[in-house]
């Protein structure tokens, strides 16, 4: 199984033993530019997972260049902590590389201490909403050399490649553009200037290190930027990164300012793969295919049909580690998917907080964060099978706990069966089958449609009680808005009702967009049916347009705040409103609904009353807690924790990180 992905490849003459790379992401675990413990316990715990290699990055070597915090090699003193990181990914069995990173234009001056940001000219950029001082010909030499020493101070330190960072957006790609390099030195120009400065830092580097020591870049395959490179341009660099002394390239899709979606789950699995084929067809050294590869067969499918060398997983394992071993050993259906959801990667890690997982705990806690087997197994009852229940349960049983779970519904999953239905959103139910997997195989029970009740408890008369009822919809304080004739936006997810034309939507929060997303869509044409079309030339790209984006529904939605989707991650957010806007959803901001009745909405804005008729009304106004078992469990006397929506609704992630922590509170025979 996945035997492609598990044959040996050779990068310049190493030996590295899978096809699976761990590649460089910014996690934000320190704030003063050192490699911490927190970061060695997390790449260990990549190499132990069974990864071919395990990235290191991005790492700084120059006091410019500082985009995200991340720990420097700009000084001889960080050799040592970064022989620890690399001994550690060695002695793991993986080989360890090390991303140098420059964000040029992208830097933010308040991290350099008000340093200016350096960049191949004076362009203004979206992304950083600063200016950057066009560097001078010294400044260039500076930069060379400072990498070149990085690069010494690397391979000193024990590492067994170096990446160089030319994607994304950051110097080198802006070196490379018509969009941000206007020079009319040796270094801009024509292409083959503009691909100067990356040809100089990698003979350079290559001249340092010596012949025989791998050395890699990793490339945007397309900028996706309007006026930048394109995949027509992008093989030329290629075959000037192999002829300069690059062993080895990893192809990621465009750049931070792009309006294309490089992480969410809207870009399909694999889908930027083409742009590492594209890559693949111009050079003979190994490609990578980058972005949205967390399934296994669809990562072994990349290299099985030789669209690119190696694959790289990144959110996949910090979402699990231990993907990689998994799949060798035919477990795949125990990997703990990412969800591409970026609520704790990226989103934390643009607001300069340390990175998480929604999904996986553990992730960057490897070192604090841990369920110790216990000697004397408690019998644990778990109330709700939503993903706080359900991590509880299988948290619980990996301490050896015996773990009984019960839901009022007839299948796990609790609210994240909503969760998954909007468009895009179905990679939340691999959650469920992955949580389903594990009861399996920790033997739990789970007793379908059955309410725990005070009967229940006393007659399982469990050591300890999870209550992770979850929660429900928040009826507002609208007049009328109890009537039997306003939906909620948890019925429209979950049963998806046959429903009128125009439709109102109380709510503008999260709940409130994703539902209006999913009612959009109503009446539009599939991606099968959209690719059939194409193929055969049925219909002009315009009318396809129309297919696509014009559903059958007209849908207004009611916000009382000024601004619509506050609780919507920053990256998720651009394109949710984007996807709304594509497809007609009217918001209504700073509106007050006073009352509803017979499909009408009274509301209040800018100070005067407006009504509106609509088929139908739907409530997507909030979450309310359920915990009804609490205080008569303790009051028999009974130990238990209350996790979840059920102690505080939240995130996905708060429930399933509460469950964890609430787990290992768990005493020893309680
Ligand atoms: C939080 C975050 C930080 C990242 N930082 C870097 C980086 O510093 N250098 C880099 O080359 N790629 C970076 N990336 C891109 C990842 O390496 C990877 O290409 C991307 O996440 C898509 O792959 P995935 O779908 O497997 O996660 C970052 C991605 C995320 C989500």
């Amino acid at each position: 199984m996945f035997d492609c992905l598990f044959q040996p490849i050779t990068i310049n003459k190493l030996i590295i033993k899978n096809r699976i790379i761990y590649p460089a992401l910014g996690l934000c675990y320190s704030q003063d530019r050192t490699l911490n413990e927190r970061y060695i316990n997390f790449f260990r715990e990549r190499a132990k997972g069974g990864a071919g290699i395990v990235t290191v990055g991005p790492v700084l070597f120059d006091e410019t260049g500082v985009g995200v915090e991340a720990p420097s090699i700009a000084d001889d003193s960080a050799v040592p902590v970064f022989s620890r990181v690399a001994e550690a990914i060695s002695n793991e069995g993986a080989a360890a590389w090390i991303q140098l990173y420059h964000a040029g234009a992208y830097s933010f001056s308040q991290m350099m201490d008000g340093r200016e940001s350096i960049a191949p000219s004076s362009v203004y950029s979206n992304y950083s909403r600063e200016t950057p001082r066009e560097m001078s010909i010294e400044d260039i030499s500076g930069i060379r050399g400072k990498i070149v020493r990085a690069a010494l101070r690397a391979k000193e330190a024990g590492f067994d490649g170096i990446e160089l960072l030319g994607s994304a957006g950051y110097l080198i790609s802006q070196f490379l553009s018509p969009l941000k390099n206007y020079r009319n030195d040796k270094y801009g120009g024509t292409p083959e200037k503009r691909m100067r400065f990356a040809s100089e830092i990698i003979e350079d580097i290559r001249t340092a290190v010596g012949p025989d020591y791998p050395l890699t870049i990793r490339m945007a395959g397309n900028d996706f930027v309007q006026g930048s490179n394109t995949d027509l341009e992008t093989p030329d660099f290629a075959r000037a990164y192999e002829q300069a002394g690059i062993d080895g390239i990893n192809v990621t899709g465009g750049w931070h300012e792009s309006k294309i979606p490089q992480l969410s789950a809207e870009l399909p699995s694999g889908g930027f793969a083409y742009l590492a084929r594209n890559i693949k067809d111009a050079v003979s050294v190994p490609v990578a295919a980058s972005n949205r590869l967390s399934d296994p067969y669809a990562a072994d499918q990349v290299i099985r049909d030789k669209m690119a060398d190696m694959v790289s997983l990144g959110r996949a394992l910090i979402a699990d580690p231990f993907w990689p071993l998994k799949a060798m050993s035919g477990r795949e259906n125990e990997i703990r998917p990412c969800i591409s959801c970026s609520q704790g990667c990226t989103d934390r890690l643009f607001s300069g907080k340390p990175v998480f997982c929604l999904t996986n705990a553990r992730a960057g806690f490897e070192g604090s964060r841990n369920i110790s087997k216990m000697d004397n197994p408690a019998r644990i009852m778990v109330a709700g099978a939503g993903p706080a229940g359900l991590e509880a349960a299988i948290r619980s049983a990996e301490a050896g706990h015996r773990v009984e779970i019960y839901d009022k519904n007839a299948d796990i999953g609790g609210q994240l069966w909503i969760a998954g239905a909007p468009p895009h959103k179905q990679e939340m139910w691999n959650l469920i089958n992955y949580y389903s997997e594990m009861l399996y195989k920790y033997k739990i029970d789970f007793f379908p449609l059955t309410e725990v009740d005070i009967e229940l408890i006393r007659k399982k008369n469990p050591d300890h009680l999870f209550i992770a009822q979850g929660g429900e919809p928040l009826i507002p304080q609208i007049q009328g808005v109890q009537s039997s004739d306003i939906v909620t936006a948890w019925d429209v997810l979950r049963d998806d009702p046959s429903l009128g034309t125009d439709i109102a939507i109380i709510g503008g929060g999260a709940v409130g967009l994703e539902t209006a997303h999913f009612l959009s869509v109503k009446g539009t044409i599939s991606p099968e049916t959209l690719y059939f079309l194409f193929k055969y030339g049925a219909e002009d790209v315009k009318r396809l347009n129309d297919l696509i984006l014009r559903g059958n529904k007209k849908i207004t939605v009611f916000e009382k705040m000024a601004k619509a989707g506050r609780d919507v991650g920053k990256s998720s957010r651009w394109i949710l409103m984007g996807n709304l806007s594509r497809h007609g959803v009217e918001i209504i901001t700073s509106a007050e609904v006073g009352s509803v009745s017979n499909g009408i909405v009274r509301y209040k804005k800018d100070g005067s009353f407006h009504e509106q008729k609509f088929d139908n009304i739907i409530n997507a106004a909030g979450t309310v807690s359920v915990c009804s078992l609490e205080a008569e469990a303790r009051g028999n006397g009974f130990s238990c924790s209350v996790i979840g929506d059920s102690k505080k609704t939240g995130t996905i992630d708060n429930a399933i990180h509460d469950a964890f922590l609430a787990v290992s509170d768990i005493r020893q025979g309680q």
